[in-house]
């Protein structure tokens, strides 16, 4: 855009310029003293252009160079010339053309900034949070921002053109049950009571619905006090959606060519194949070990229990006994890790949940139906009968050269460890294609999970998820086996979407509470808006919501939906920059009606 300051952007400049008179401002990226010449690389939003500043002809301008620094902030008049044959830069877009300048200002200097702002060097995390202003000033954070707003942009186009609209909802409402902890609110004017900021829109939406919107939209803002990793955060951005009349398959759909179409235009290198697989989680859990598949590659886990089921070794024996079971995955070109490495990874295993792991590296040539005592290597050799370990490579389609990996234990905790080691063996053994998006869907979710401390059934996604159809008998005899009309969407490994077709019927919204053990004063209490709103004519519908951070993050190609973040939180849900969350005045509590309890010493984030 032309300002009063800009004739050209820095970043707009090519060879077709050639001869225009310029005005550009921008930050001092580089600066080379040659002598008499001096080359500036001005940095601007959309790039970065060269300019030379020669004393023959402009001594003002040359002087201005002189004093310059790295983030000086300048005004350059130029004409933009080709560059000397032999000295293109083919790197840069602007790497033809040069500007000569005529006249240069300082529009402000700039302190030498914490860390360089031109290299993609490592900074310490909390240093780049001190100093986000800096660090978003950098171009691997320029870009990711550039892209967020290009998602957005794109999303908000695309739902529009499909009739969607999007409606904003409050911040400061009552308790949303996403089963996270809440951020609350003090109310000033209504002592003693709370708001609390919103875990997602969920409620809000589903009365849009009965507003008769019928398909409605948000780039919302959503809020979860709850331990902090990599792709969570405690304030984070969901594309959220709900829809009147559909069904999972509608909903499926659309999302696929959302995502589809999303990814096409940020990325028109790549191409996704339609339609994106479905699992049922019971089949992800199966296959994968976990609810949210990396299909990048391979590694299936296989069954092997009835293998073992004759075994001589005591681990095998007492995990089938108990009700056990035993899987296996087999890593392709495994069978070299050292017995170190092995090792580490039975390490490994106990931090994503496992006791341990049996390996049996494969050796020799030829098929694995005639592989011999001597060709396969464990340390559990001894136990293994040559039978047994022929079944298994078999089963898990392995081949010489290859490491299968065992893990016994009650199934959840099999499919936890084998999870993790699927992740890490397909780092490890660089089976991880990077510039690769892979899309599945998986639906089926169980509706309940038992708590055991609280001795109730908790809502596996939120109470108002509908169980299937066929599966409404159930509530009442095996609530443990109903399947819930819910669907996530997967990429790469990271759940990036949830949602669910909603429940519209009250005896099955009754029904659901009372699993919950949720009195019907108590569902009064927390839920009566929505149960009053239902009873004037709700129609049947459903959502989902997208984490905008996640997908944003794939896209970007980063591991911390931090790095996609304009101004995220430290772990500990800090932030270092503004020095949030930080102490208040008495008198500011008093107003509030709040005291902070004895033996309460607030310690000021860093
Ligand atoms: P759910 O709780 O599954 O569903 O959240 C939807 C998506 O939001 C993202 N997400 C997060 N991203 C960053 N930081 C967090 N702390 C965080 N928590 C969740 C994930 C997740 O898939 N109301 C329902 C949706 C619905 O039923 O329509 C909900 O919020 O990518």
């Amino acid at each position: 855009m032309k300002t009063y300051l800009k004739s050209r952007s820095c970043g707009e400049l090519r060879a077709e310029h050639e001869g225009e008179e310029v005005s550009l401002a921008g930050w001092v990226h580089r600066r080379r003293d040659h002598g008499s010449l001096i080359f500036i690389d001005l940095r601007d939003h959309e790039g970065i252009v060269q300019v030379v500043f020669n004393p023959k002809g402009a001594e003002e301008a040359h002087k201005v160079a002189s004093d310059v620094r790295n983030e000086y902030v300048l005004h350059v008049k130029g004409t933009v010339a080709r560059r000397p044959s032999g000295t293109e830069n083919r790197n840069m877009p602007t790497g033809e053309v040069e500007v000569r300048a005529q006249g240069a200002a300082l529009l402000n200097p700039s302190k030498t900034p914490p860390f360089y702002i031109n290299e993609d060097t490592e900074v310490e995390d909390l240093l780049r949070l001190r100093y986000r202003y800096l660090d978003l000033r950098r171009e691997r954070m320029h870009k990711n921002m550039i892209l967020r707003h290009n998602v957005t942009r794109f999303i908000r186009n695309f739902l529009s053109d499909r009739g969607f609209t999007e409606v904003e909802t409050p911040i400061l409402i009552k308790s949303t049950p996403e089963g996270a902890r809440d951020y609350l609110v003090p109310s000033r004017v209504n002592p003693g009571l709370f708001y609390a900021l919103p875990q997602s829109p969920q409620q809000l939406k589903q009365l849009l619905m009965v507003s008769g919107f019928e398909r409605y939209f948000q780039i919302a803002h959503c809020f979860r006090d709850e331990d902090l990793r990599a792709d969570r955060q405690p304030e984070f951005t969901q594309l959220d959606m709900e829809i009147s009349f559909i069904n999972e398959d509608d909903m499926l759909n659309l999302m696929e060519d959302l995502h589809v179409a999303m990814v096409e235009t940020i990325r028109p290198d790549v191409r996704l194949p339609k339609p994106f697989p479905r699992f049922t989680y019971d089949e992800a859990m199966r296959r994968f070990g976990t609810d949210k598949p990396d299909l990048r590659y391979g590694m299936e886990l296989v069954d092997i229990s009835d293998l073992l089921a004759e075994s001589e070794f005591e681990v095998f024996q007492q995990t089938l006994a108990a009700g056990g079971v035993v899987r296996a995955i087999c890593a392709p070109g495994g069978a070299v890790l050292s017995r170190r490495q092995i090792d580490e990874l039975t390490d490994f295993v106990k931090t994503v949940g496992g006791k341990g792991l049996i390996s049996i590296g494969l050796t020799g040539e030829g098929p694995v139906e005639e592989l011999t005592a001597e060709e396969f290597h464990s340390p559990t050799h001894r136990f293994l009968r040559l039978e047994e370990v022929r079944g298994i490579a078999a089963r898990a389609g392995a081949n010489r050269g290859d490491l299968i990996i065992m893990v016994a234990d009650q199934e959840e905790q099999v499919c936890q460890a084998l999870d993790g080691l699927r992740r890490e063996m397909a780092r490890r053994l660089d089976l991880v294609d990077e510039g690769v998006f892979t899309f599945c869907f998986v639906t089926e979710f169980p509706l309940l999970d038992w708590n055991e401390a609280e001795e109730r059934w908790d809502p596996v996604h939120h109470p108002f998820t509908s169980p299937k159809e066929e599966d409404l008998p159930l509530m009442d005899t095996d609530p443990g086996h109903v399947r819930a009309r819910a669907y996530d969407l997967v990429c790469n490994g990271w759940e990036i979407a949830g949602g669910s077709i909603r429940i519209h019927r009250r005896d099955v919204q009754e029904k659901m509470f009372s699993l919950l053990r949720i009195s019907p004063e108590e569902a009064q209490y927390r839920f009566g808006h929505m149960l009053e709103a239902f009873e004037y004519g709700a129609p049947p519908h459903g959502g989902i919501a997208t984490g905008l951070d996640r997908t944003v993050m794939i896209l970007a190609g980063e591991r911390d939906i931090r790095e996609v973040i304009a101004f995220p939180k430290t772990k500990t849900a800090s932030d270092p920059l503004f020095g949030a969350p930080s102490t208040v005045s008495d008198a500011q509590l008093a107003e509030l009606h709040i005291a902070l309890r004895p033996g309460v010493v607030p310690k000021e984030s860093p």
